[in-house]
C-alpha cells in the first residue's frame, strides 16, 4: 500500500481525505472527541506539505438525506480547534457550496464536507449508483488519501469506489492502526487473551469463532456473557439473553476445551431489579441470579479474577465495556478492566482497546490514551479484521492506482 510520501509533491494539489469522524454527540455537544484527535495528524501532515486539504466523513446513519441533528458542523469546530487553524465548513457534500469552497482553496487551507450519507450514493447498494457518487468526489480533488480506518470494512462510496478513481495512498492513522492489528494475528506474543464484552453475542460469533484458533484465553462479560451463563445451563433472571445464540455458544465452549482455549466467565454479577442508576441492586453469585433481576456489571469477585488471569498476558485485545458503565453503580467492572491493562501495558505487554465504545468507556472513566499500548478508532473494523475477514477499503487501496 503506498503511503502520502509516495505520491510526491502535493503543494497545490487538491487532496480528498476520508476520514473517520463518527463522534458521540449529546446534541451539538461532542461527548468523545478521540476520532478527531486521531485524524489531526494526517490532515494536518497534508496541510503542512501545501496540500489543499478536502476531508470528508460521515456521522451517524442518516438515510441518504440531510438531517440537521447528523451535521458535521459541530466537528468542523472542533477539528479547526484541534488542528490550531481555521477549518472552511461546506454546507453540502458534492453541491455547489461543496464545489465553490473546494475550487476556493489556497495552498495548505483545510475543507471538511458535510456528512457523505446525506448522499444515497454513498452506502448505496448497486455499484452503479455508488460510482456515481463516488465519480462526484472525485472530481473535487487530484488524489485520494484514505484514512478513515474505522469505517474500511464498509464498501461505500468515500471508502472503496472513491480509491478507484483516483491515485490513492494510505494515511497514517489507516497505517498505524493496520501494524497494530496485524502483531495481534500474526505470531501475537503469548500468553495473548481476548476480552470481549457489550451488549450482543450475535454481533461477535465470527470473532469469537477464529479466536478460539488463535487467542490463549477468552475472557467475556458485559451483556453478552449471560448467554454464555444460560449456555453453561444457569438462569439469567432478566438478564440481556440471545436465546436463539445458545446452541452456537455451547458449541464454542466445546470447542474451546478440545483446542486448549481457556474460556473465562464471571463468578458474580451486580444484580438490579430494573435498568437505572437508582434501581436496587447487590452482587450475586453468576449461577444463582434471581428471577426477577438483571445483571448490568460484572462483580468485584470477577474482576479480581479477571485482573488474576490478564497479570502475566503480553497481548491482551479487548472490545466492549464489562457492565453498563455509563450508570456509576454500574461501572467498577469497566473500570477495574481498564486498570488492570494499564498496569501490564506499564510491564511491557502490548495492550489494544478496540472500539469507539470501548475507547469513548475508558476516556470517559478517567484513563488517558496513554495508558493503554494502542486505542483503535474502529470497532467493527477491528473485529472483523481479527475475523479474518477482507476489508474492502482495505483491498482497494492494495490495488494498483486508477
Ligand atoms: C463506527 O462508528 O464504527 C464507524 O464510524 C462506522 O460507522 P457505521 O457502523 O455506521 O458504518
Amino acid at each position: 500500500m503506498k503511503t502520502t510520501s509516495d505520491l510526491g509533491d502535493l503543494r497545490g494539489k487538491r487532496v480528498l481525505v476520508r476520514s473517520d469522524l463518527n463522534v458521540p454527540l449529546d446534541g451539538s455537544t461532542i461527548t468523545d472527541d478521540g476520532r478527531i484527535r486521531a485524524s489531526a495528524p494526517t490532515i494536518k501532515g497534508l496541510a503542512d506539505a501545501g496540500a489543499r486539504v478536502i476531508v470528508c466523513a460521515h456521522l451517524g446513519r442518516p438515510k441518504g438525506a440531510p438531517e440537521a441533528r447528523y451535521s458535521l458542523a459541530p466537528v468542523a469546530k472542533r477539528l479547526s480547534e484541534v488542528l490550531g487553524t481555521d477549518v472552511v465548513f461546506a454546507d453540502d457534500t458534492v453541491g455547489d457550496d461543496a464545489r465553490a469552497k473546494a475550487a476556493a482553496l489556497e495552498d495548505g487551507q483545510v475543507l471538511l464536507l458535510e456528512n457523505l450519507r446525506f448522499n444515497a450514493g454513498e452506502t448505496a447498494k448497486t455499484d452503479d449508483e455508488r460510482a456515481g457518487f463516488a465519480g462526484e468526489l472525485a472530481s473535487l480533488a487530484d488524489v485520494f488519501v484514505s484514512d478513515g480506518f474505522g469505517v474500511v470494512h464498509r464498501k461505500q462510496a468515500s471508502v472503496y469506489d472513491v480509491a478507484r478513481l483516483l491515485p490513492h495512498a494510505t494515511g497514517d492513522l489507516v497505517s498505524t492502526e493496520v501494524d497494530v492489528l496485524r502483531r495481534l494475528t500474526k505470531d501475537p506474543e503469548r500468553p495473548y487473551a481476548v476480552v470481549l464484552g457489550g451488549a450482543k453475542v450475535s454481533d461477535k460469533l465470527g470473532v469469537i469463532g477464529n479466536l478460539l484458533g488463535t487467542a490463549d484465553r477468552l475472557l467475556i462479560g458485559g451483556g453478552m456473557v449471560f448467554t454464555f451463563l444460560a449456555a453453561q445451563g444457569h438462569e439469567v433472571g432478566k438478564s440481556l439473553l440471545e436465546s436463539d445464540q445458545i446452541d452456537t455458544v455451547k458449541g464454542y465452549l466445546e470447542r474451546a476445551e478440545k483446542e486448549g482455549v481457556e474460556i473465562v466467565l464471571p463468578v458474580d454479577v451486580v444484580a438490579a431489579d430494573a435498568f437505572s442508576a437508582d434501581a436496587a441492586h447487590e452482587v450475586v453469585s453468576a449461577d444463582a441470579i434471581p428471577a426477577d433481576r438483571m445483571g448490568l456489571d460484572i462483580g468485584p469477585a470477577s474482576s479480581a479474577l479477571f485482573a488474576e488471569k490478564l497479570a502475566d498476558c503480553r497481548t491482551v485485545f479487548w472490545n466492549g465495556p464489562m457492565g453498563a458503565f455509563e450508570m456509576e453503580p454500574y461501572a467498577a467492572g469497566t473500570k477495574a478492566l481498564a486498570q488492570a491493562l494499564v498496569e501490564i501495558t506499564a510491564q511491557g505487554a502490548l495492550t489494544v482497546v478496540g472500539g469507539g465504545d470501548s475507547a469513548a468507556a475508558v476516556r470517559q472513566l478517567g484513563f488517558a490514551d496513554s495508558d493503554f499500548g494502542h486505542i483503535s478508532t474502529g470497532g467493527g473494523a477491528s473485529l472483523e479484521y481479527l475475523e479474518g475477514k477482507e476489508l474492502p477499503g482495505l483491498t482497494v487501496l492494495e490495488e494498483g492506482d486508477a
